[in-house]
């Protein structure tokens, strides 16, 4: 089983290569992928930085030169739902584009023709982060979440996103990934760990909490891998 995990920003999947401390490093399209194996998994791993685009193309890569069979994805997310504090995870059940707009041809905010506002995850990667969660005591909630290029640091913003969407957190990778994945037809999971609450003080959060959220997230996922090994 080949696997696939991807951050967007190195601070994201750092904690990763650390742990596995050994790994190989392949350069394409002006990135770069780390091979390794873990408990007979085969993975590779790789940040895209930042944005839908970045994301798009490093999940894409991913799948089709990489031969990724799942992919998971491991960062950090602004709340909207106000029961998730800095440090909490969330699993997206599904995800929409919240900057997709061609409501002046009358389609809903996140849609275009022959897509669809919403991309749900994999059912069975969800129902083992779930499991994973309940046996080790960690609690995890699931959500929608919304994907943009930009960085929401503005509470009005942040209120249209989750009123429009139903969303319980965002960021700025996650459902454009949800839309290579659902084309190509591999499974994925997206994990996040709150860094700020998109608000005012988003900056700052962000700033303080991305090393540590994204530590929490990237545990997480080494818990899934443990289960799925
Ligand atoms: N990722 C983490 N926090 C974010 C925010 N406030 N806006 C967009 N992406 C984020």
């Amino acid at each position: 089983m080949k696997l696939a995990i991807m951050g967007a920003m190195v601070e994201e999947i750092t904690p990763l290569l650390e742990y596995f401390e050994t790994y190989e490093c392949v350069e394409f399209g002006k990135n770069r992928y780390y091979t390794t194996t873990y408990k007979g998994l085969d993975l590779v791993i790789a940040y895209s930085k930042i944005g839908k685009v970045n994301a798009s193309l490093t999940a894409t890569t991913l799948i089709e030169k990489f031969g990724a069979q799942k992919l998971l994805f491991s960062g950090v997310a602004g709340a909207i739902n106000p029961t998730l504090k800095i440090g909490d995870l969330i699993v997206a059940t599904k995800l929409a584009q919240h900057d997709l707009d061609i409501t002046a041809f009358g389609h809903p905010h996140g849609y275009v023709p022959e897509g669809a506002v919403f991309i749900e995850t994999d059912s069975a990667l969800m129902q083992l982060a779930k499991h994973v969660a309940q046996t080790k005591g960690i609690v995890l909630q699931e959500g929608i979440i919304a994907t943009g290029d930009q960085f929401i640091c503005d509470s009005a913003k942040k209120e249209w996103i989750g009123k429009t969407f139903n969303a319980d957190a965002l960021e700025m990778e996650g459902a454009s990934v949800a839309v290579v994945c659902d084309a190509l037809n591999i499974p994925f999971c997206i994990l996040r760990a709150i860094s700020d609450a998109a608000d005012m003080d988003a900056g700052f959060s962000f700033d303080t909490f991305l090393e540590s959220s994204a530590k929490q997230s990237a545990s997480f996922m080494v818990a899934i891998l443990d289960a799925l090994a």
